[in-house]
């Protein structure tokens, strides 16, 4: 079976295509470059021994698209593109809701005219807004913080009115919470432009030496230890519930989280990291980060029941395997560019 996988040179979509193909998929990416790299697919190709099919194209464009339904017989989608800062959306709203909205459509919009049945689609925790965790899939979803959570939200309602209006159009929506760690052979993993804004990439650089040292922001949430507690997935994990997730998808659309089940706080995350590597990670508490909730993880029983997956990888795997990746992808060097937005 053909899989087009939008975004699929990035963080989340590159570990999906690996698992895709040692599964026994044939894999199409449609990817833009905006923050992935070619290179990407080599390593991919490397990984598995086997050989994607790659198109540089806006996802938001119909003509792009329509190119590759002429060229393949497309079975199935992952949508994974989509721009993803939360800070960057709350200053660039219509770059935010144009790319990851009208991308969304435009590959509806194919599914319906080549009889494509399954889709499965990139969400994300930010949905949850500032509910009370776990967060449970049924929850009612409050107002997020930023635009990029609410493209995240319109995208799962727009393709969930597409199903109920056409039955046979399967859906899987995947909530993601905190995916981090790479795939063991440190040939592809997180790698973001500039300063990372997240904690894992953050802290590595500050392991490597290129940044000084972390920023704590907030020792005053009311959690165990008084900083912010997330769900941290394995990457490789989040990669096998998307397999999953194509493989038992049924009539209509499903909301599934893709977490473990576990919070963990920013301290404890580090003091993880430093036992699982042997390196200290300088830090210093500063103010709470504006539009960060106190407490995020998931319940995750609904994937394990329906879909038959959970996650295995457990948060000392996570930050070895996310330091291999920095120690390895740097050595190899990277030629990071960051592409200036149209708009
Ligand atoms: C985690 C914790 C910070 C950096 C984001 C998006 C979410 C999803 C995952 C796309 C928080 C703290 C962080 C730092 C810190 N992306 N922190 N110092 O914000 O939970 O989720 O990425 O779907 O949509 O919102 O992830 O890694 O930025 O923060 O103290 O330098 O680490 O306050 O408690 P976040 P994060």
């Amino acid at each position: 079976m053909n899989i087009l996988v939008t975004g699929g040179l990035g963080y989340i979509g590159s570990h999906t295509c690996v698992a895709l193909l040692e599964a026994g998929y044939n894999v199409i990416v449609a990817d833009n470059l905006c923050n992935s790299k070619e290179e990407t697919k080599n390593r991919i190709n490397q990984i598995t021994g086997k050989e994607l099919t790659f198109y540089q194209l806006e996802v938001t464009s119909d003509y792009a698209v329509e190119e590759i339904f002429n060229q393949h017989e497309i079975d199935g989608i992952i949508h994974f593109a989509g721009l993803k800062a939360v800070g960057e959306s709350v200053e660039k709203p219509l770059v935010y809701y144009y790319n990851n909205i009208v991308s969304t459509m435009v590959l509806a919009r194919a599914c319906q005219k080549y009889g494509v049945k399954r889709f499965v689609f990139s969400s994300s925790a930010t949905v949850y807004g500032d509910n009370k965790a776990p967060f449970i899939e049924d929850m009612k979803l409050l107002p997020t913080t930023n635009p990029y959570g609410e493209t995240k939200a319109m995208c799962e309602r727009i393709l969930t009115d597409i199903a109920k209006a056409y039955p046979v159009f399967s859906v899987a929506l995947l909530r993601y919470f905190n995916p981090v760690g790479a795939h063991e052979s440190g040939l592809i993993g997180e790698a973001p432009n500039g300063i990372p804004n997240n904690l894992m990439p953050y802290v590595t650089q500050v392991a490597k030496g290129k940044l000084e040292k972390l920023r704590v922001f907030g020792n005053d949430y009311p959690t165990i230890d008084g900083t912010g507690v997330r769900d941290y997935i394995h990457v490789l994990d989040l990669a096998e519930g998307h397999v999953a997730a194509l493989n038992n998808l049924k009539e209509g659309a499903h909301v599934y989280n893709l977490g473990t089940g576990q919070g963990t706080s920013v301290l404890k995350l580090v003091k993880a990291f430093e036992e699982a590597n042997g390196i200290k990670i300088p830090y210093e508490i500063a103010a709470r980060r504006p539009g960060d909730i106190a407490s995020c993880y998931a319940d995750a029983s609904k994937a394990e029941r329906e879909l038959g997956w959970t996650a295995t990888r457990n948060i000392v795997a996570m930050c070895r395997d996310a330091w291999n990746f920095e120690k390895t992808y740097r050595k190899h060097g990277e030629n990071t560019k960051k592409v200036l937005m149209l708009f």
